[in-house]
């Protein structure tokens, strides 16, 4: 197992017995989130709901279904992306999480962001739009609308249970999940040029001894 792999495992087990909230004591199992370490695009959810609790999954009932629908409109599978929630349990007949359980959990979410560094994150619904744009931001005006941040790209859009109770936010979410191979292939360019950008101090050190 490489390092990230190591720590990664490291964080989902600390999840899996965390007691940071009350959250802790009402759940089945806790739902760390899954995907390969290395992961170009990142999906992050609101949190487990009723299946995901039983299963130890994310996006294991409806809403994963449509997920795993939009995906593959853009040739994508589950098990190449990696899938998260904000919080990591969950809340009681799937309430929206309160602020305090928020705060002890985001921790988590902000250990896997830096380790799997992704190029893209999908944030899915407003909790998890919440930890990357401001708090007037509203997901009806800004879905679909890439912010460039700490070098990658996010890009915010419905939730998915919320598209599947408002059936015209699905082609929305639709067109919004076209738009990810290209935005892919910007952050790409962009992390080669800062990658590159890093590279150049020491090029530069290596030069000077000829
Ligand atoms: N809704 C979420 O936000 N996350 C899940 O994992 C499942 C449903």
């Amino acid at each position: 197992m490489n390092n990230a792999s190591a720590e990664l495992k490291r964080i989902s087990d600390q999840i899996t017995t965390c007691q940071q909230c009350p959250l802790g004591r009402m759940r089945t199992k806790a739902v760390a989130g899954e995907g390969p370490p290395d992961a170009e695009i990142m999906l992050i959810g609101e949190g487990p709901g009723y299946h995901e609790d039983r299963q130890g999954r994310p996006f294991v009932g409806q809403s994963g279904k449509l997920l795993e629908h939009l995906l593959a409109t853009i040739g994508l599978t589950r098990e190449q992306v990696f899938i998260t929630n904000v919080i990591k349990c969950r809340p009681p007949s799937n309430r929206d999480p309160l602020p305090q359980e928020i705060e002890a959990c985001t921790p988590y979410l902000h250990r896997q962001i830096d380790l799997i560094s992704p190029l893209l994150i999908v944030t899915l619904g407003r909790f998890s739009m919440a930890q990357f744009f401001p708090a007037s931001a509203r997901i009806t005006r800004i879905h679909g609308q890439p912010l460039r941040q700490e070098g990658r790209i996010i890009m915010p859009m419905f939730h998915p249970a919320a598209a599947l109770r408002n059936p015209q936010w699905q082609s929305a979410m639709k067109q919004d999940f076209a738009r990810i191979p290209a935005l892919l292939e910007e952050a790409r360019r962009e992390r080669a040029v800062q990658d590159a950008a890093e590279q150049e101090p020491d090029d530069m050190e290596q030069l000077s001894f000829f």
